[in-house]
């Protein structure tokens, strides 16, 4: 409440509650609709996600989705920031005609050309000793890894030329080291002083005058005084969460609720006075390695022990790796980022239990709940077995957790459906079937279900709950 009484505009919090590409966008999308500011707290352009608006697709990995319908975005402190791709990808929605309203964290850190180069390297040395996390490859370990090791360039530097030479002279001849004599890799432009220089302090020139640096705590709580409401909207997933994921096959931010009030400046209590959504995929689905209990089938170059097993993981049978492709193909799983085909799996409630606590979720959004439409049978692992002993939710160990057999319960499936009337409809239009098993899975992890997403447009999502009208 601000001094003249008036109330503080409501929070919303959208999460991934398994490894990404859990449906976010389309959620964010729907719920942007009552927002006023969407707010990107950790994460860079390793996130991706497809905006359909006016019949027109939008491919985004930086800006949040929400600039593409006129709210305001921002870029937190707790994102990595390419201002490549940051300007970009404004310049390219200029062209078709929209004028996003964009601001960035003066306290964000910035991906540089050597932060990128040295993911690559990195991964491939860490190749064959099953430490790679098959990375978008974009710095965003790199940069993170400088944020903490107080060496990092922030937005705020890019704007003081000074400030900027100094800090490049500093830390460039140590990632040149880096590159040539341990990793012994030639190094070329990324590693170039001179010319980062000036491409950077370039790309801060511009951020200036569009006026786009901000001081987000301090920005985002005026809105919020000012009545805005305010949707923070996280970047992969629960378990690709640098402290909560399956380490080291994780990203190097928090995707979970916590840094929602770390990377934007608001405290804790903000966003916990607000709603958590946790987005579900009805099934999984994972880009990169590491291990993953219910996947169906494997993928070349992901999958742990794909290749050493000729191609199957764990003694597949062949009717998984068919199930696993009629599924990857039903749910269009291949990266927005990368485009590799994704590895699939069938949904992990000891996961959800995990990102539930984690994340204090106050709703889920379970998505896709089309794509598994016309199977005879859908599973749900809805526990571990680790030799003898029932685990209920993830254990903290990452090898524990390879070896975790899950016990699966069997529902019927459920019949395809036109899903746009669905949609339409409501909850009762959905098949029988379907709704046993969104029941069972809330009850499970004892969070009720605000959405249910049927399709990729944002009107294929039925709402039972609005988080941004509880109050009201
Ligand atoms: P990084 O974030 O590029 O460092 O990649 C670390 C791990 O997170 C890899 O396994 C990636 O495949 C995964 N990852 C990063 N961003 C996303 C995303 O937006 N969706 C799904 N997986 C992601």
């Amino acid at each position: 409440m601000d001094r003249a009484g008036k109330p503080d505009g409501m929070v919303v919090t959208i999460v991934g509650s398994q490894l990404g590409d859990e449906g976010k966008g389309g959620i964010v999308d729907r719920w942007s609709e009552s927002a006023d500011v969407v707010v990107r707290y950790q994460g860079g352009d390793n996130a991706g996600h497809t905006v359909v608006n006016d019949n027109q697709e939008y491919k985004l990995s930086l800006v949040p989705s929400g600039a593409v319908r006129g709210k305001v975005g921002v870029l937190g402190n707790g994102c990595v920031i390419n201002p490549e791709t940051l300007l970009s990808e404004l310049d390219a929605l200029r062209e078709r005609g929209l004028d996003p309203d964009l601001k960035v964290a003066r306290r964000a850190h910035v991906i540089f050309p050597y932060h990128r180069e040295l993911d690559g390297i990195e991964e491939r040395a860490k190749e064959g000793k099953q430490l790679d996390a098959g990375t978008t490859g974009r710095g965003i370990g790199p940069t993170y890894e400088d944020k903490a090791g107080r060496r990092g360039i922030r937005i705020g530097d890019l704007l003081d030329s000074e400030v900027l030479r100094g800090r490049l002279e500093y830390v460039v001849p140590q990632k040149r080291a880096l590159a040539e004599s341990v990793f012994g890799v030639e190094t070329g432009d990324a590693f170039d002083v001179d010319r980062l220089y000036e491409d950077y302090r370039g790309y801060g020139e511009r951020l200036r005058e569009e006026g786009m640096t901000v001081n987000t705590g301090a920005y985002l709580e005026d809105e919020r005084e000012a009545g805005k409401e305010i949707l923070f909207e996280g970047a992969q997933g629960t378990v690709l969460d640098i402290d909560h994921g399956n380490y080291p096959f994780v990203t190097s931010s928090n995707p979970t609720a916590g840094a929602a009030a770390v990377g934007t400046g608001l405290g804790p209590a903000v966003v916990g006075e607000g709603a958590i959504v946790g987005v579900v995929k009805a099934y999984l689905s994972r880009v990169g390695t590491g291990p993953l209990p219910t996947e169906l089938g494997g993928v070349e170059g992901q999958t742990p022990g794909y290749e050493a097993n000729g191609g199957d993981a764990d003694d597949d049978t062949e009717d998984e790796e068919t199930l696993a492709t009629e599924i990857r193909e039903a749910g269009g799983e291949y990266g927005t980022v990368t485009g590799r085909p994704r590895r699939v799996g069938w949904l992990d409630l000891p996961m959800l239990r995990h990102a539930a606590r984690v994340s204090s979720l106050s709703g889920l959004a379970i998505n896709h709940v089309d794509t598994l439409a016309a199977l005879e049978t859908v599973r749900v692992c809805e526990r571990y077995d680790l030799a003898g002993e029932a685990l209920e939710a993830i254990p903290a160990s990452t090898e524990r957790w390879s070896r975790c057999e899950p016990v699966y319960r069997e529902f019927e499936g459920w019949p395809d459906a036109d899903w746009e009337r669905v949609a339409e409809e409501g909850y009762e239009a959905l098949p029988e079937n379907a709704r046993a098993y969104v029941e069972y899975v809330s009850n499970e992890v004892e969070v009720p279900i605000d959405a249910i997403g049927v399709g990729p447009g944002r009107e294929q999502t039925i709402v039972l709950d609005d988080p941004f009208s509880r109050s009201e």
